[in-house]
């Protein structure tokens, strides 16, 4: 998605952008560009391709907007990069968001003897903007121009002529960095880690005049206050240490951060609890790997008897006249900027019911839609491949159903001692997995089947897998396979069986049979191996762990390495972004 980031203070700006463009990276981009007013002037530079390799920028100025751009409309290309200045050069905008209607807005400005030196929506906005400039000030005419525009946007407009920046905000993520005498802008919080920890969350329909140090902010035409939040998080979090990759160091993390999740105030998960108990029904729902980890949160609470639905959140408005006043809405999301998600929550506002979010981001949209939320404190997740916050919200997920049955105690414990072993996991399975990569890394198609709650688990590691390595994975449930997908089985395919000794285990062993007697290569996750098996990933046993946790852990390894061996970036897969901002 793309990334924006702004300054207005007394240091160099350019030094300090190119700075947070570099902490921007993770999210996934074609192209950057910033741009410095100074003098009267607006000096732009933009570029396809990495940041890392730009030349190290010194553009005179202390205020100015930066971007890294995810293309939607308009190819990758110098042209297409942002910043976007209006013809005359008077003004400048970053942009993250779709203009729905920018064709039609494309044609009138033409006709007004506009001129277009780009493909983008966000020349068309920034130009509609200089087009309402007559005779009002920069918030004035940005405001005007919005109510012509339909889409979703975050957008920094800079002046050559004016000593602040005017923001404005629809779906797409907008926070505003409080410092001591200067002021930033973003997307999201990382480029200003460095700076402040004081955040202010802007909402839909929100613009914003920032100047060196003061903001205010308006919603349909009143001054309103938005209060600031202090993030939780540090930049030392997010660097990467000695690992090689953030996702290497994310899954090594999990020990850690699952301990982090247990860390909830009481009366937070009384309350969640509380909403449950009351619920008629209780519909959950996200999107990718969050929504793998809403099928356990399913299965939890359908065992206590609780009438439960995981809902793919692209889907949720289909279902929306089953949901009433009397229903609880859990929605799960690391970034709590999951377009999908927001629309979907808006979508079923009308029918009022209770929103309950697990989230890792402080101060998302999400957030701002619920009646209550709990974080899973995983920290700042880098790598677009999620792992510690998929671990997070299990852990989470299973306090609350602890919470909800009277042993919080009990499964706090559980958790404890499942987080202890991850370390261990990934020791232990290490070798084992260099073998499986070693020896099916040019297969075309890989398989995971599981049952119950594992199955869940089968979803997740064939996301990790296909997402990072691009080689084709599917997860199925175990007792799916022979109502089709057994027709994909032949010599040597890859099936990995989640194979924990559950109340599953001897159904998916013979699942594993139907699969082996066609041919597969089965790579056995279990405690003890099995003749079935011809890989055989060890995992601890069921009475002291936590399976949904144990047994992904080592398949997120399996996804890593693969992909590594593939000479893939697992960090940033092609053509995905860490948060899909735009539906
Ligand atoms: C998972 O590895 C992917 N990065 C993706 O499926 C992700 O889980 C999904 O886009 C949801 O993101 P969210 O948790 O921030 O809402």
């Amino acid at each position: 998605m793309c990334g924006i980031f702004g300054y207005v203070g007394d240091r160099n700006a350019s030094q300090i952008l190119m700075q947070g463009l570099k902490d921007l990276e993770y999210r996934g981009y074609d192209s950057w560009g910033i741009a410095i007013a100074n003098n009267g002037t607006i000096n732009v530079i933009k570029r396809k391709g990495e940041i890392s390799k730009a030349e190290d920028l010194c553009l005179e100025g202390r205020i100015g907007i930066a971007h890294t751009r995810w293309a939607t409309h308009g190819v990758p290309s110098d042209i297409n990069a942002h910043p976007h200045i209006s013809y005359d050069g008077a003004l400048a905008i970053v942009h993250n968001g779709i203009i729905t209607n920018f064709e039609a807005l494309r044609e009138r400005l033409l006709k007004e003897e506009y001129k277009f030196s780009s493909d983008t929506d966000s020349e068309v906005l920034v130009n509609l903007i200089h087009s309402k400039m007559n005779d009002v000030g920069l918030l004035e005419a940005t405001q005007a121009a919005l109510t012509e525009v339909e889409g979703s946007y975050a957008i920094a407009v800079l002046s050559a002529n004016h000593d602040y920046v005017v923001l404005a905000k629809k779906e797409s993520p907008f926070l505003i960095g409080v410092g001591n005498d200067e002021m930033f802008f973003a997307s999201d919080i990382m480029p200003m880690l460095d700076y402040t920890k004081k955040v202010i969350t802007l909402h839909d329909g929100d613009t914003a005049v920032l100047t060196q140090n003061s903001f205010e902010v308006f919603n349909s035409d009143s001054k309103v206050t938005r209060s600031a939040t202090s993030v939780p998080w540090s930049k030392k979090e997010a660097e990467l240490g000695n690992f090689a990759h953030y996702m290497q160091k994310e899954i090594h993390e999990q020990e850690r951060t699952i301990q982090e999740a247990l860390r909830q105030p009481a009366e937070t998960l009384e309350a969640i609890c509380s909403s449950l108990k009351n619920a008629e029904r209780i519909f959950i729902t996200a999107e990718g790997t969050s929504l793998n980890a809403g099928m356990v949160f399913d299965l939890l609470l359908s065992e206590k008897g609780y009438m439960t639905k995981c809902l793919r959140a692209s889907e949720l408005r289909h279902h929306k006249n089953q949901i009433t006043q009397d229903s609880v809405v859990v929605a799960v999301s690391q970034s709590g900027e999951t377009a999908d998600l927001i629309s979907a929550l808006k979508d079923i506002k009308e029918k009022n019911p209770k929103v309950v979010s697990i989230l890792n981001r402080v101060g998302s949209h999400v957030e701002q839609l619920s009646d209550h939320v709990i974080y899973i404190k995983a920290g700042p997740e880098i790598g677009v491949a999620s792992t510690k916050a998929y671990t997070g919200q299990i852990a989470v997920m299973y306090l609350l159903a602890g919470n909800l049955n009277g042993s919080l105690d009990e499964t706090r414990s559980l958790l404890l001692s499942t987080a202890e072993k991850v370390h261990n996991i990934l020791a232990e399975s290490e070798s084992e997995i260099s073998r499986i990569v070693e020896e099916l890394k040019g297969q075309r198609d890989f398989y995971f089947i599981g049952k119950g709650i594992n199955h869940a688990t089968a979803l997740e590691a064939a996301l990790k897998l296909k997402e990072i390595s691009y080689i084709h994975a599917e997860g199925f449930a175990g007792g799916e396979l022979k109502h089709g997908p057994l027709a994909l089985i032949e010599k040597g395919v890859p099936v990995v069986v989640i194979a924990p000794k559950d109340s599953t285990y001897q159904d998916i062993i013979s699942n594993a049979h139907e699969a082996k007697t066609r041919g597969a290569a089965i790579i056995g996750v279990s405690s003890e191996t099995h003749t079935l098996f011809d890989y055989f990933v060890k995992i601890p046993e069921n009475h002291s762990t936590i399976y949904p946790i144990t047994s992904v852990v080592p398949l997120q390894y399996l996804a890593y390495k693969m992909a590594v061996a593939l000479g893939k970036n697992p960090d940033k897969p092609r053509n995905l972004a860490k948060s899909v901002t735009v539906k």
